[in-house]
């Protein structure tokens, strides 16, 4: 099979079918854009049964995903699309680069949620872009701004009571977009604990990869309790 990407946590392969890719789920950990790194064995299995369950989660709920099937223990397939090169970030609880930006304390419940766009540039480290950056640098049009944001949040909606189902936070997450051949705005990548955040909603206990960027405590552990609880939730 034809490699046709890699990035620092999946790997893209070509298949028979030119609409359909596979995406291979390594076992790399990174963390401040490659800065850190280290091989987790079984990370990629444990990112690739939870996308699976995300994303299956999405599509009953009728979002449309790129997801196509689950084929092997690292891999799905998924189709194949023009990623927009953004990370749409949805918070709901003060965490991360938000908390260190505003000087708020990590905890706090927000009002309502907060969507933020970042650029994908690992040489500029990501900027966070506003909407007229997006438009200006022709990144994605108006339409195509509003139809993420509401995506985002209709995404944020359903993972939020997901997790809660399962005990577990949803402090905040990153998804990334992309295009079909028509045109279609589709939600791609993945939903894993690489780039969502949550917490035990009894503990507070941190299941997700600040486990790894923060040194909290072993990644698989937390990655394991997190698809046992979700495993059950329909
Ligand atoms: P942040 O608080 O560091 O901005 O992160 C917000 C969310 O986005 C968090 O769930 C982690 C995720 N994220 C990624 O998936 N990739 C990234 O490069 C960054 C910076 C954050
Ligand atoms: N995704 C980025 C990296 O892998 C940053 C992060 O997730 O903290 O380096």
């Amino acid at each position: 099979m034809k490699q046709v990407y890699e990035g620092k946590a999946k790997i893209l392969y070509e298949t028979e079918d030119p609409g359909f890719l596979i995406m291979h789920f390594k076992d790399d950990a990174t963390a401040f854009n490659g800065k850190k790194f280290a091989i987790i064995k079984d990370k990629g299995r444990l990112n690739k049964e939870i996308t699976t369950i995300t994303f299956g989660w999405l599509e009953k709920a009728g979002i449309d995903t790129h997801f196509v099937r689950d084929i092997s223990q690292n891999e799905i397939l998924v189709r194949k699309v023009k990623i927009i090169p953004l990370e749409v970030v949805v918070r709901n609880v003060v965490a991360g680069s938000l908390s260190k930006r505003m000087g708020l304390k990590k905890g706090e419940k927000l009002k309502f949620p907060i969507v933020e766009f970042y650029y994908k540039s690992d040489e500029l480290d990501d900027p966070m872009l506003n909407e007229y950056h997006i438009r200006v640098f022709d990144i994605a049009d108006e339409e195509t701004i509003e139809k993420m944001k509401e995506i985002a949040f209709c995404v944020n909606d359903l993972l939020k009571k997901k997790f809660e189902q399962a005990g577990i936070l949803l402090v905040d997450f990153k998804i990334e977009f992309g295009k079909d051949e028509n045109g279609k705005l589709i939600l791609a990548d993945e939903v894993t604990p690489d780039g969502t955040r949550l917490w035990d909603m009894k503990t507070g206990e941190v299941l997700d990869k600040d486990r790894f960027r923060f040194d909290l405590g072993d990644l698989i552990e937390g990655y394991e309790k997190i698809l046992e609880r979700i495993r059950c939730v329909s």
